[in-house]
């Protein structure tokens, strides 16, 4: 058995985990983070939307003004970073499929006004005139200014780049250090757990109450060069969808939301729904490469709020992140840090 040490261990290598360990160096604390494949859990599954205003469902004004908070701070965020993150600020489309969906998107409009949120209906024409290659007979939406989308792998990757890494399972936590599954220990004055969906699973770890895993499954295509410009999404007979399209030409289509519990596998129905219905939106899909299918656990709390607080001595817990994790990694990450650091909270998350 070895024994090493940090200032700070954070369990789990997802982006939450990885902005965390990025924002706490940038203090200059010594931080390792633990994760036996990090990135490779809902981060890799995520497309990226960085979507406050076309996430928001009724009811969830706390999450909204969490997740607007840390909008702001992204183009600062991918600066400080100083990598190319595919951080693209050109807007969401969210198309109509039908007249029902049309009279929704006039009710989220006005909810959106409500709340002092930017968005715009489109008629028919307008919708084409921003994004040419959508289903002809489209009968209008809503264009979203300020919800954009990041790349959440090359995010991951630059966050991670330089980290402390340790490839391996956490056998067990206690106040101020990590056994690994190899019986090696990291002794440390603050242990984060930030292990999204498994958060709660960590012998002497955290109990997080009602936090469940969510599963969601993502698609890549690939076409030689890009179809549309902005996030598209939709609802195709009730069907949530969206297709979030990077510079290169790759489209990520989303996405499946599953209560399977800890089941990971591609469910064949939910490719076939999800192609079904982008095709439904933008007929040119089904000409694109299919290069990947993705699933991951969203961590999901009954609020759908994330949880992020001292949850012992020498103990924080950052997660139940649900459908916002990339969106939400910034200001998780200044918040843990101002926890860790100060011992205290940012006045935003705990508002
Ligand atoms: N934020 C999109 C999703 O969770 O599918």
């Amino acid at each position: 058995m070895r024994t090493t040490s940090a200032d700070v261990v954070v369990v789990g290598g997802g982006i939450i985990g990885a902005a965390i360990a990025w924002r706490l160096a940038t203090h200059g604390a010594a931080v390792t983070v633990v994760d036996p494949a990090p990135g490779l859990g809902a981060t890799h599954a995520a497309a990226g939307m960085l979507a406050p205003v076309t996430e928001l469902h009724y009811g969830e004004e706390r999450l909204l003004r969490l997740n607007l908070a840390s909008a702001r701070r992204y183009p600062d965020f991918v600066a400080e970073l100083g990598a190319d993150v595919g951080y693209r600020q050109t807007g969401t489309v969210v198309a109509a499929w039908d007249a029902a969906d049309l009279a929704a998107l006039r009710d989220l409009a006005q909810l959106h006004k409500s709340l002092g949120l930017t968005s715009e209906l489109l008629t028919a024409r307008e919708l084409r005139a921003l994004e040419p290659a959508v289903a002809p007979g489209l009968s209008g939406g809503l264009f979203a200014a300020d919800d954009h989308s990041v790349d959440p792998r090359r995010l991951h990757d630059a966050l991670l780049d330089g980290a402390q890494v340790v490839r391996q399972p956490v056998a067990s936590i206690a106040t101020g250090a990590v056994t690994l599954a190899d019986g090696d220990v990291i002794a440390a004055g603050t242990v984060v757990v930030a292990a999204g969906a498994r958060s709660g699973q960590i012998s002497g770890g955290p109990a997080i109450a009602g936090l469940r895993p969510v599963k969601g499954q993502t698609l890549r295509l690939r076409s030689r060069k890009p179809v549309i410009d902005h996030v598209l999404r939709g609802s195709v007979r009730g069907n949530p969808v969206y297709l979030v399209p990077r510079e290169d030409g790759e489209i990520v289509v989303g996405a499946s939301s599953e209560e399977a519990g800890y089941d990971e596998s591609p469910r064949a129905g939910a490719v076939y729904e999800l192609l079904r219905d982008a095709q439904l939106l933008l007929p040119a899909t089904l000409e694109m490469e299919l290069v990947e299918v993705s699933t991951g656990l969203r961590p999901a709390t009954p609020d759908n709020t994330p949880v992020i607080e001292a949850a012992g001595p020498g103990l924080v817990v950052a997660t139940g992140h649900y459908r916002n994790g990339v969106l939400l990694a910034p200001i998780t990450a200044d918040a843990v840090a101002e926890l860790v650091l100060h011992g205290r909270m940012l006045a935003e998350v705990s508002a």
